[in-house]
């Protein structure tokens, strides 16, 4: 696909360090190996050197020699990464013996290595749930300065072309909150305006999903929807934003014509902003599944350096492309 290409290739110019929590799990290292022989990003695994050691040999990546292995438990950063963890989480009730406990934890050591400046941005989530990757990223990152919320977007691309830009949208929240406020959806639509225009390189265009279109419904759940898009335009005068519209009135031409004649979207929607997580999750994987779509994410936006969680179902080759999304992403960041 064109678009990844393009993002490897900036990836490749822009050479990022990236952390890899799950370093000695099997799809994490040779995903690692494929991105140090190709020069996509430079990688720090955290993982049991002896086990790293026993499945390159058993895998042959020698591409591994160019990463930087730290061992959790013993490394020579450990107190530095210990006191900032501290003085992080001290003012929430963490204690120094805690943090003793948390800092030999992959998944807080990832976090606090971006935090410390040893790196720009994380993958990680092949071997374990969201919930346990983002508590830590949302607890010592946090989210970036202009930004409350933090949220996941996938880059969706379907064989039509006449949806989106050329088969190209992206959705979101498909990942994060599960019932977001109105400002908290306004936001979110900013932002995922922004990875649209940032990493799928289109000009957004976003569209407010709703189960009404332009007051066909009445509900507490429209009006939320209706509060979000006026938020959002607020926040953003010049964003190509409008809602709130049913799915078909945002992506098919002729029906967002019929419902909402007036809109600037209806019917060319490449960006879709779903009411609720459960129904952003779900439509995801059914366009996913049902129209064979590549689901590339999803993408965290909102943090302030990249932290990105893959599904515990990905294969190497999802690794490797959420790992060149990242950099693009620290690149932005810079
Ligand atoms: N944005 C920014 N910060 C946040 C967010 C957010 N969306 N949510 C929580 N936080 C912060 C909190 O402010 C808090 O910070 P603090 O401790 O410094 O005050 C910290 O994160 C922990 O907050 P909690 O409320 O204790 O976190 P919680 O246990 O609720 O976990 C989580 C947050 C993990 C994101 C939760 O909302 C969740 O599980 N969401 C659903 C994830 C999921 O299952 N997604 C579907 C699968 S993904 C897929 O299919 C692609």
């Amino acid at each position: 696909m064109d678009l990844l290409q393009d993002i490897i290739r900036n990836a490749k110019q822009l050479k990022k360090t990236i952390v890899l929590p799950e370093g000695d799990a099997d799809r994490t290292l040779k995903a690692a190996d494929v991105v140090l022989n190709t020069g996509i990003a430079k990688i720090i695994l955290i993982g049991d050197p002896k086990i790293i050691t026993k499945k390159v040999a058993e895998f042959g990546l020698a591409g591994i020699q160019r990463a930087e292995i730290i061992n959790p438990i013993d490394h020579p950063k450990r107190d530095e990464l210990k006191k900032l963890l501290y003085d992080i989480r001290k003012g929430k009730g963490l204690t120094m013996e805690h943090a003793d406990e948390l800092v030999n934890q992959p998944l807080y050591l990832g976090p606090l290595l971006i935090k410390a400046g040893y790196a720009d941005g994380e993958v990680s989530g092949a071997e374990h749930a969201t919930g346990d990757v983002l508590r830590p990223a949302f607890q010592i990152v946090k989210t970036a300065p202009n930004s409350s919320v933090v949220s996941g977007a996938f880059i969706m691309i379907v064989d039509d072309p006449t949806y989106g830009e050329d088969g190209i949208m992206v959705f979101a929240d498909c990942a994060v909150n599960p019932n977001p406020t109105a400002k908290q959806l306004a936001e979110i639509a900013v932002a995922t305006a922004e990875t649209a225009k940032k990493i799928a390189k289109i000009e957004p265009k976003v569209a407010m999903l709703s189960f009404s279109t332009m007051g066909s419904g009445k509900h507490e759940d429209v009006d939320k929807v209706i509060e979000a898009t006026k938020l959002a335009k607020e926040m953003a005068p010049d964003l190509l934003i409008d809602g709130e519209m049913q799915a078909d009135a945002a992506i098919v031409e002729s029906i967002g014509r019929k419902k909402a004649p007036n809109s600037p979207v209806a019917g060319i929607a490449n960006v879709l902003v779903f009411p609720t997580l459960d129904a952003g999750n779900i439509g995801y994987k059914l366009v996913q599944r049902l129209a064979g779509a590549q689901a590339v994410g999803p993408i965290l936006q909102g943090m302030a350096a990249p932290i990105n969680d893959l599904s515990r179902g990905c294969s190497v080759d999802d690794i490797v492309n959420l790992i060149a999304i990242t950099a693009n992403q620290a690149k932005t960041k810079a």
